[in-house]
């Protein structure tokens, strides 16, 4: 008999990637097609500073490291346990950046979050309405509980987007990075389903 107090959640449904429209961006699902328009994302200097993405290891060849690109974005469309998507700025129809669902805990009904954009996506509230869209998908279709994220210190942009969107700070991981000989706090955030289903987005008018 199964334990009514342990019941497992329904399994999200992850494998449908859907389309999402708002205002400034439209989201759908991430495609090898795109590694050109984002492929800022992992070879610009600042970008990879904004998201403490180290070098990768000397060892590995450009060809092996293509081939890995390349297979990433082949598969996000069937992932079934998170969601990978593009962020097109509706002004030009061009992809701009991706918005991400990942580390599933199922037991938890919880995800992480992140989002980069490239150069010509940032301050024009494209990342704060992505990262809408994406948190009230995982909210209000997927049951999330709670979706998480951590930002930089030396990020005050990603920072207040992410305040915008209802994001709340629950403490500061000392020394997380280390980044050109200095150490970098990493401040946690989090939002409830609670409180978006209060606020949706826009924890300012909430
Ligand atoms: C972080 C990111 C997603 C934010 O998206 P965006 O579209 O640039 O941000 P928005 O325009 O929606 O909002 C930015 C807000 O920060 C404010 N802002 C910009 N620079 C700032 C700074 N140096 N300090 C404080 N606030 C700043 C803007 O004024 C705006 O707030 P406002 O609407 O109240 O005026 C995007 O800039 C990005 O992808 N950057 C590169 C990669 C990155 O940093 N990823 C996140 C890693 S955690």
């Amino acid at each position: 008999m199964s334990d009514p107090l342990h019941a497992a959640a329904p399994r999200p449904d992850f494998l449908t990637k859907p389309v999402l429209d708002g205002d400034l961006v439209t989201l759908r699902v991430v495609t090898a097609a795109d590694i050109p328009a984002l492929r800022p994302l992992w070879e610009e200097p600042e970008c990879r500073r904004l998201t403490g993405s180290h070098p990768l290891p000397p060892e590995e060849s450009a060809e092996v490291a293509e081939a890995k690109v390349a297979a990433w974005y082949t598969t996000r469309a069937g992932q079934d346990d998170r969601l990978d998507l593009a962020v097109v700025d509706r002004a030009g129809g061009l992809v701009v950046g991706e918005v991400v669902l990942n580390e599933w805990s199922p037991g938890n009904e919880s995800c992480s979050f992140r989002i980069a954009l490239v150069a010509a996506g940032r301050n024009r509230g494209l990342g704060t309405e992505a990262t809408r869209l994406i948190c009230g998908y995982g909210f209000e279709k997927l049951g999330l509980h709670r979706i998480s994220l951590e930002v930089y210190a030396f990020n005050p942009r990603a920072r207040r987007a992410y305040e915008k969107a209802g994001f709340v700070v629950e403490g500061v991981l000392r020394d997380a990075l280390l980044w050109e000989g200095r150490w970098v706090d990493s401040t946690a955030m989090s939002i409830l389903a609670a409180e978006w289903e209060r606020h949706r987005g826009h924890p300012g008018t909430g």
